[in-house]
């Protein structure tokens, strides 16, 4: 009876909170959640009342930190959600670079990570999606593996098996083609290692791919080297 009376009691209560028109705010209960801070205005010295403010945008100037950016770095060594550690440190880039033990990373990726393509994509979607069953397509992971070929490779290494360099040649900035050796015989795990970590001058691609679309890459290059042998 008495939880019949307080639920009774809780109904207007929940219904002050609205307006019968969608502008107009109703009552704010939390009035802190839904006001998180002060802004700055565009000016950077005026503050805008906090009432009068609801969230931040990516870009706003804000009072709660002493550099004013809203969009703050992640903390150093922060993990996104679904992503997979990855046990090689970074050897740095062009010019500072330690490539000695770049090579060791890369030789040891070949050895240690999945030799097969399509196992290097199943380990890292079923650590994404740990209650689901993981099917592949391997057509749809070859035009994927295509596409994002002619998106982020084309360019520096031409089409795999055509003797014509890509587009930045001129720029001296080309890699060999990778139907031929070296490249060609590497395993899986290497041509992941070095989409990843890059070579000397070749950038890394870690941060514009995820992990999932290198080892479609990776299996996209496998089949063109089959192809060209
Ligand atoms: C800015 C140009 C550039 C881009 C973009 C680029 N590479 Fe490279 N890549 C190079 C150069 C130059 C080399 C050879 C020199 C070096 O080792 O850095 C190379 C080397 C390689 C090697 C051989 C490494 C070795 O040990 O011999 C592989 C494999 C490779 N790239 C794959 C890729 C793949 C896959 C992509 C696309 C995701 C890609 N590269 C994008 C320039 C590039």
């Amino acid at each position: 009876m008495r939880f019949k009376w307080f639920v009774l009691m809780i109904i207007p209560i929940y219904f002050l909170a609205c307006r019968t028109t969608p502008k107009e705010k109703g009552y704010e209960y939390f009035s802190d959640m839904v006001h998180t801070g002060s802004k700055l205005d565009k000016d950077g010295k005026t503050v805008i009342d906090n009432k009068k403010t609801t969230g931040f945008e990516a870009f706003d100037l804000n009072v709660n930190f002493t550099n004013n950016i809203t969009a703050q770095k992640p903390v150093m060594g922060t993990i996104p959600r679904n992503y997979k550690l990855y046990n090689f440190p970074y050897r740095g880039t062009f010019p500072k670079i330690d490539m000695v033990n770049k090579v060791k990373d890369a030789e040891e990726a070949g050895k240690t990570l999945p030799a097969n393509a399509l196992e290097g994509l199943r380990s890292v979607l079923s650590f994404n999606n740990k209650k689901k069953i993981i099917t592949i397509d391997e057509n749809a992971v070859y035009e994927r593996g295509n596409r994002l070929y002619h998106t982020f490779c084309v360019h520096c290494h031409g089409e795999i098996g055509s003797e014509a360099p890509g587009l930045l040649a001129s720029k001296g900035m080309a890699g060999p083609n990778l139907a031929f050796p070296p490249a060609s015989v590497y395993p899986a795990g290497r041509l992941f290692y070095v989409i990843t970590m890059g070579n000397s001058i070749m950038p890394s691609h870690a941060s514009q791919i995820s992990p999932d679309d290198r080892w479609r890459i990776v299996y996209f290059i496998k089949k063109e080297i089959e192809k060209v042998k």
